[in-house]
């Protein structure tokens, strides 16, 4: 039937789980535990009964595809299908391989035993969507791991190899042979030797001094409860473990489950992880499409961006050659990728061994002829168009068929550079992020000519090296960058009317951005905006492009490198200090503007910032740069310090209504002919209020 298949295994019932890619509980799947169960009872010839799922998967848990539909609600639920298993007069026993995650770990706990692989990973990670488990997890693991363990598990949302706790009372077997086997004979033997099974729902949690390490737990929690209120509300489930009859901890658990359900910061990490999983899918893009192999990797550009993402291969086991002009930019390379190693070993993160294999599959050139074998080159060299040509012209001179040639560029017309080529079909832009090996937003640029399975390739390929990655069409700055520089735009022009950097930076910070702006600027370094608008403005002489910036660095105000930008630092630290001499950089600026300050509130330096953000992602949508609203939120989540609990601006918008952020911004564009200009609000934002205030 659909959902799961039936068959008789000497005296056992098997229940096999056919609901791919994990086995998600979705209806079908929990309907036809239910109806094959009842076939077992019975079944005469029947004395037990296992539940499986495949080698990838037990179950990983609800079907995120029933998300927000009627049939994540509807009967049998998860927990009805515990409550069957859990009166079955039969013996039941959960055989476990892959993953048994969430609503998946549940059902096993509700089976009578459980016989795990050495393979199998198990995990709660509800809270990591903001919400924790609502079927009985924070019951009934306590009872089988004790208060402590059970704990960290579900306020962290860790998954655990089953080896890991094979010697704990939640595995009757952990086996390294065939699972069902092992488990089908297990069963039969409960079936024979007991003639009642036991229900974790009788257990008792065992912890000796358990009020105690709730205090402390909790003590811990406390803190960031306001942003992430999941965490707590977990502990208070799995207290009620101890404190409470079973029944009643149950309810206990319920009424949390629902609370968290509606908060704001559920729903957005609930968007965000859907939102993950949808950027990696293309729509007019079969998901079967045969990808090109990557094997060997070339990067071209040894500096800062060049070294960082030859690490992402090497970590992956993907050998890189590194090319450079001169030797002596190919050693700094290789010297700083090997620095960069040791410092993660001296953390205790990597072992020699480890940066050896690394650094094994790195090998160097300064000969285009050494690529030739490569499937896929990234070019990180000069941003300067001429040097990107020269470059290309090699590649495509040298390069295999079939390889994929990749520019990191972040401002310069990818289209353009698939033309110096006889190939733009395989040329793409794969954007990094600074530092590369540590930022995991990568944009994937779809250039005009790119070809499908160039798309598709790298798309799989990101996530391989642990990337997230966002598809973006070709425009300046993409999708990140373009938007960013909106926001910066405002920045500064909140600074010139009258607030100031530090009520700015806190502003944001308080609701939840990684780092304010201007502080951003300081780690950057403000020399690097200045020199970009300096040549926009020798090439444009009748515009105006400056900045309060450009005053900070007349004076050699660079940021944390010359220990004074927006801020001032002390030697050796980081921490920002309010400088009165900004103050006063800042208050000659408007007086040479001609600009009277005002004082801005709190709400308005957020609302036009949020409002910036916010029109730009919408013309990047509708101008179809950008797949999706959700695909915006995933760039600014994983590139841009935007905080999870907001689920990224787009998102964002929709909760605080896409009228109210429309209706700002027509305020703001009636102040000046130039605000009229900055503002003009987007076509699609208008359309979407109108149709009912949600992007999609
Ligand atoms: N730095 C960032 O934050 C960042 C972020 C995203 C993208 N990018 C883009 O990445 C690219 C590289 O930036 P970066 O910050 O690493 O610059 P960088 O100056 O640190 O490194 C560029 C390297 O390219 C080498 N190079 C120059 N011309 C070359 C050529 N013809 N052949 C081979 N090597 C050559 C240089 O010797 C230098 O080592 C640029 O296109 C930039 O826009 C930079």
């Amino acid at each position: 039937m659909p959902g799961a298949h039936y068959e008789v295994v000497g005296k056992t019932a098997v229940i096999t789980f056919d609901n791919p890619p994990v086995n998600g509980l979705g209806f079908d799947l929990r309907h036809a535990i239910v109806t094959l169960v009842d076939r077992a009872q019975a079944d005469d010839n029947v004395v037990a009964i296992v539940l499986t799922g495949t080698t990838r998967a037990f179950s990983g848990g609800a079907d995120i595809r029933e998300f927000g539909t009627p049939k994540a609600g509807q009967e049998p639920t998860l927990r009805t299908v515990i409550k069957v298993l859990e009166s079955s007069v039969k013996p039941v026993v959960a055989a476990i391989d892959g993953v048994c995650l969430g609503g998946g770990l549940e059902l096993a706990l509700g089976a009578h035993y459980r016989v795990a692989a050495t393979s199998a990973r198990v995990g709660l990670p509800e809270v990591k969507l903001g919400i924790l488990p609502g079927a009985g997890g924070t019951q009934r693991l306590p009872r089988l791991l004790g208060l402590e363990k059970a704990l960290n598990m579900i306020v962290n949302g860790t998954i655990v190899s089953a080896t890991k706790l094979a010697d704990t009372p939640l595995f009757d077997l952990v086996v390294d042979t065939d699972v069902v086997a092992s488990a089908t004979a297990f069963a039969e033997k409960m079936a024979k030797e007991n003639a009642s099974h036991k229900r974790v729902r009788d257990l008792k949690v065992n912890q000796p001094d358990a009020e105690a390490l709730l205090q402390v737990a909790r003590a811990n929690l406390a803190a960031g409860a306001k942003r992430f209120p999941a965490p707590l509300k977990c502990l208070e489930a799995v207290a009620g473990s101890v404190s409470l009859p079973f029944d009643q901890g149950i309810e206990q658990e319920r009424q949390l489950f629902l609370q968290l359900m509606s908060s704001p910061e559920s729903a957005a990490l609930r968007h965000i992880f859907a939102a993950e999983r949808a950027a990696t899918k293309i729509p007019g893009i079969a998901s079967d499409i045969a990808l090109r192999p990557i094997k060997v990797v070339g990067v071209i550009g040894a500096g800062t961006m060049g070294g960082g993402i030859t690490m992402n291969f090497l970590n992956a086991g993907i050998p890189v050659t590194m090319l450079e002009t001169k030797q002596d930019a190919l050693d700094r390379g290789v010297a700083t990728i090997r620095r960069n190693y040791e410092n993660t070993m001296k953390k205790g993160r990597l072992t020699q061994a480890q940066v050896e294999e690394r650094m094994g599959l790195l090998s160097t050139s300064l000969d285009y002829a050494d690529l030739a074998q490569a499937d896929l080159v990234i070019e990180a060299v000069f941003e300067n168009m001429d040097v990107k040509e020269q470059v290309f012209i090699a590649l495509d001179k040298v390069m295999k068929p079939g390889a994929i040639l990749a520019s990191n560029t972040s401002t310069l017309d990818v289209d353009a550079i698939a033309n110096f080529t006889k190939r733009p079909g395989d040329v793409i832009g794969l954007h990094f992020f600074s530092p590369a090996n540590v930022m995991r937003l990568l944009e994937i640029v779809r250039g005009k000519k790119t070809a499908d399975d160039v798309l598709a390739t790298c798309i799989d390929l990101a996530k391989k090296i642990a990337k997230q990655p966002v598809v973006s069409g070709v425009c300046d700055g993409f999708i990140g960058n373009r938007m960013l520089h909106r926001y910066y735009t405002v920045t500064n022009d909140l600074i010139v009317e009258g607030a100031l950097p530090q009520q700015v930076d806190k502003v944001l910070e308080d609701f939840g951005m990684a780092m304010g702006p201007f502080r951003v600027g300081d780690l950057a370094g403000i020399d690097i905006g200045w020199s970009i608008r300096k040549h926009r403005a020798a090439q444009n002489p009748d515009q105006d492009f400056s900045m309060v910036a450009d005053k900070l660095a007349e004076v050699g105000r660079f940021g944390q490198k010359t220990s004074a930008g927006w801020y001032r630092y002390e030697p050796g630290n980081r921490k920002p200090i309010p400088d009165p001499v900004v103050t006063q950089i800042i208050e000659a600026y408007r007086a040479e503007k001609g600009v009277t300050p005002r004082k801005i509130s709190d709400e308005e330096i957020l609302m036009r910032c949020l409002c910036a953000l916010v029109n730009e992602g919408a013309k990047i949508l509708d101008e179809g740069i950008a797949l999706r609203a959700s695909d915006i939120d995933v760039v600014y989540l994983s590139g841009y310090g935007f905080p999870a609990f907001r689920g990224g601006p787009m998102h964002y918008a929709e909760q605080i209504g896409l009228y109210n952020i429309a209706r700002a911004i027509g305020q703001y564009a009636q102040e000046s002919d130039k605000a009229a200009k900055f503002w003009a609000i987007s076509p699609l934002l208008v359309k979407r209020v109108e149709a009912g205030g949600r992007w999609a």
